[in-house]
Order: C-alpha cells, then structure tokens, then sequence
C-alpha cells in the first residue's frame, strides 16, 4: 500500500494509473477507523480498480473548535487497518494540501434546503464544509466512484446534489450502516463516551426499531413523540427525531399513509453527539 502525502505525488502516480484503463474508487474518511470504514474499503475493492482511501480531519466541517479538537487521531493504527483490508493507496494530505488558498468557501453549490433541516440545522456551515472538502478530494483523486456509508445519510443527499447540480459524472455508491452488538451504529466518536453512557446509548438503535412497529398503527408525529420520550427517558438528551422522505429528505406529514420513512437521529450522550437512521417504513 502506497502512503502519499503530496498532492503532486498523488498526481504523477495516477497519471501512470490510468493508463491501466482501470478504475479508480474513492472513500473519503477522518480516520480513527473502524469496521464501518472498513466495509467502504472492501466495497471499493469489489469494483476490481485502485482503492483509494484519503484520511483528513477537515477543519471546516466541525462548527464547534472543541469537537475538532477533541477528534481521535490514530494514524498508524489506521494505517495497518487499511493495508490488511486491500486500500492500495492512503492519502495523508495536509491542510495545505487540501486548502492552498485559505479556507473561504468559494464553491458554485449551495446544498439549499438540506442546509436547513436536521444536521444543517443543528450544525450550520456543516454541510458547505463537507462539500467543499470532498470536492477538493474528488478533485486531486479523479475517481470514476466514490463510496459513502449510508450511517451519514444527509452527507449523502448533500453529495448526491453536488455531484448532480456541478455535473461531476461521478458514481457515488452508498453503503449499509455497520453497527455494534447491540446496535449502536459504529463511529469514531464512540470511543469518546463515557462507559455508562455507552450503555445508553443502544437506546438510539431501538428507538427506531420501535419505531418501525409504532408506525404501523401510529401516525408519523405520534411515533415521533414516543421515540423522543424514549430516548429521553433512557438518559440521552435528543436534539431531533425526524420521520422524512428517503429522497427528498422533506418531512412526512400524519396524512402520508404510505411510502418509503427514514428515520433519522441525533442525540446527545453526555457531551458526545451521535447521530443515526434507519429506513422505518417501506
Ligand atoms: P467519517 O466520519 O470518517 O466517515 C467516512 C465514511 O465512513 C463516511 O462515508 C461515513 O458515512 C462512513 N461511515 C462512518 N461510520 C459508518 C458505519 N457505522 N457504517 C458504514 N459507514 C460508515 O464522513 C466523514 O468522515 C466526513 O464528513 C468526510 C466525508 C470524510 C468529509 O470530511
């Protein structure tokens, strides 16, 4: 596995790539990996081409300086995970690297209203961050696909849209949210909590599956209260506990008796924020 840390070695070695005429397959991560990450890299592997992965704690994502600051760091060890997963190249840029001429946001996308609602709400500028670092991303990678995890499904929306709306001509391939034993879905945050709200925190999981059965005789915002009430009472502070269209990601009003519901979640445990979805009707 190639380690590259310049932007300019990146070039010169996907220059010689791509007279294999093989693809080359993108997934982009913070690091501090895990099983979650990994299933990216192996998805990538499928598609028979270079597996890129790239690992950067982008700075303009986080809207609060202690959660940047806060973010595990764990190089090596990811090192060695991606090289036994079959990622054949990582890419460490630094900051430099990936913003030579500041961190302005200077991209002709706006992500509208996905900005607006549930994490765009919570977290403003977040989305604008996300993309404009991915798109630098795709831009030094040049990859035919880029592979994502559903367990960030309105990162996906907002992608979706860039690659759309900027015509990138970019395949983007999600993948299923890994969980733990106890369904709590895996991030790098997890390791953060503190033991006893690890414990609490499944209760993210089960609310959703709960939901999925109270929706059968419930409306959407009944079975939002009782979700909301749920996690409360297990000791997670929610921040919101939406019912949305899949696509649209537009909230599902109580006359909506039929199609697809994702649910999607952020809660607070203890002074870590966790975030989740699940699709509770089909
Ligand atoms: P990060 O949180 O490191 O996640 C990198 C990728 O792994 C994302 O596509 C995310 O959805 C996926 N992922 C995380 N946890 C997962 C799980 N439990 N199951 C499946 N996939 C999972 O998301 C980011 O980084 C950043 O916003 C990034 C896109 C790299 C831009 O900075």
């Amino acid at each position: 596995m190639l380690i590259i840390k310049e932007s300019r070695e990146l070039n010169s070695f996907l220059s010689l790539f791509e007279l294999t005429g093989l693809k080359v397959s993108f997934v982009p991560t913070m690091g501090a990996l895990h099983q979650g990450h990994l299933a990216l890299i192996r998805r990538a592997n499928q598609s028979g081409g270079l597996v890129v992965c790239s690992i950067f704690v982008n700075p303009t994502q986080f809207n609060k300086a202690e959660d940047l600051e806060k973010y595990p760091v764990q190089t090596q060890s990811d090192i060695d995970l991606l090289k036994a997963n079959g990622c054949d190249v990582v890419f460490l840029p630094e900051k430099e690297e990936i913003y030579p001429n500041g961190t302005e946001y200077n991209l002709p996308f706006d992500p509208e209203h996905l900005d607006e609602i549930m994490e765009g709400k919570f977290r403003p500028g977040h989305f604008k961050g996300v993309a404009q670092v991915v798109h630098r991303l795709l831009e030094l990678v040049q990859p035919q696909e880029l592979i994502m995890g559903e367990k960030d499904f309105q990162q996906v929306a907002v992608i979706r849209k860039m690659i759309s709306d900027l015509e990138l001509g970019i395949e983007l391939i999600t993948c299923r949210t890994v969980r733990e034993k106890d369904g709590l879905a895996m991030s790098s945050r997890n390791q953060l909590l503190e033991a006893r709200y690890r414990e609490k925190a499944k209760v993210i999981y089960q609310s959703m599956v709960e939901c999925s059965q109270n929706l059968k005789s419930l409306k959407p915002s009944e079975a939002i209260y009782l979700a909301l009430e749920q996690i409360e009472s297990a000791g997670l502070k929610p921040e919101y506990f939406e019912l949305v269209d899949p696509l649209s990601l537009l909230s599902i009003s109580d006359e909506q008796i039929k199609g697809p519901i994702q649910a999607c979640v952020a809660a607070w445990a203890g002074d870590i924020r966790l975030i989740d979805n699940m699709q509770v009707r089909h």
